[in-house]
């Protein structure tokens, strides 16, 4: 039986190839259940509420990676977060019912406001981020939740959420499944993972050239400084994509790389001819679809009404169980 699956992603920049290895492929592969696709903006704005570029820039942006990744519109509901508000008035009621003690102890709370320092993360909203993220995949009661490691204790904490409320209340709620994403962490261009905050990433709207100079750019194995130095592809970014792009070849590459056989420049002049080749596809459709911005903003329209009619009905079935409204 075809199941519900529900995923989003923040619009904080335009997407990347991490997002396109780690998410979008397997988003694809599960085109034949009921899909649905959200865009994160009140998500992305926990984070970004004091940035000088607004959230909605890159809204449309994305839904635009969306669909030159493949991802087909007749088959998925893209839908925009901040359009269906019933996200954010589950999430107030839901707020009413999750222990604070859940919220601090939330492992990614305290990684992301040690990582990013630089942005003042002491608030309300980004304390609740997980509940308004609960809100999203209970809406929908959702079966499964495609999401990479990292947003694992989100996800428990939806369920832990949603066994609350049916216990305090009536059963509303489904728990939802994690479907895990079998890519590894994708290096970015300066061996750290492959991140906007960082710098480091290869865009999916990048021109070849500009995946020709990030490539050319990378760093390789640390400890290989001269060409008769034997390297360790392991830890090279450069050998990541080749075990990606050059499926074929990467076991050769690796065997010339540990033994000197071969040198970092031709080794990323190869690499960036496959990741071009692979990337080509996406950059040509990218162009194409955006021509037509205007369709992208209604298909987004649509798409929030779609799910809008799901969302209003569980969210009236839940101000009902815990006895809110008239
Ligand atoms: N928190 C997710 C991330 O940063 C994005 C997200 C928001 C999400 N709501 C969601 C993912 C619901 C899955 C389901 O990647
Ligand atoms: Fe990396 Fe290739 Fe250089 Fe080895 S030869 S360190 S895999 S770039």
């Amino acid at each position: 039986m075809p199941k519900r699956i529900l995923s989003g992603m923040r619009p904080t920049a335009k997407l990347h190839i991490g997002n396109l290895l780690g998410a979008l492929e397997n988003w694809k592969r599960l085109e034949g259940n009921e899909t649905f696709f959200m865009i994160a903006d009140w998500h992305a704005l926990t984070t970004e509420y004091a940035s000088k570029t607004p959230i909605k820039s890159n809204v449309i942006e994305v839904v635009i990676d969306y669909l030159a990744a493949g991802l087909d519109p007749a088959k998925s509901t893209i839908f925009l977060q901040s359009l269906v508000p019933e996200h954010a008035e589950l999430s107030l009621l839901l707020s009413m019912i999750t222990p604070l003690s859940w919220l601090e102890r939330n492992p990614t709370y305290k990684d992301q406001i040690e990582e990013l320092k630089a942005k003042d993360l002491s608030t309300h909203g980004f304390l609740g981020y997980p509940v308004l993220q609960a809100a999203d995949i209970l809406l929908y009661k959702a079966d499964a939740v495609p999401v990479g490691e990292d947003q694992l204790p989100h996800l428990e904490l939806a369920r832990e959420i949603a066994r609350r409320f049916n216990f305090l209340f009536r059963p509303v709620f489904k728990e939802a499944e994690a479907i895990l994403t079998k890519t590894p962490k994708v290096p970015g261009t300066d061996g750290r993972k492959m991140s906007k905050s960082y710098g480091n990433t290869i865009d999916l709207s990048d021109s070849p050239e500009e995946v020709d100079k990030k490539v050319m750019q990378m760093v390789t194995d640390p400890a290989r400084k001269r060409r008769e130095d034997k390297g360790n592809p392991h830890i090279c970014p450069v050998y990541f994509f080749h075990t990606v792009v050059n499926k074929e070849n990467h076991e050769t590459v690796a065997h010339e790389c540990s033994n000197a056989l071969r040198g970092c420049v031709e080794c990323k002049q190869e690499m960036s001819k496959h990741l071009r080749a692979f990337l080509k596809p996406i950059y040509e459709r990218r162009k194409e679809i955006e021509k037509r911005r205007s369709q992208i903003r209604d298909l987004l329209i649509e798409g929030s009404k779609k799910a809008k009619a799901i969302a209003a009905q569980t969210l009236a079935e839940a101000k009902d169980a815990a006895g809110i409204g008239i």
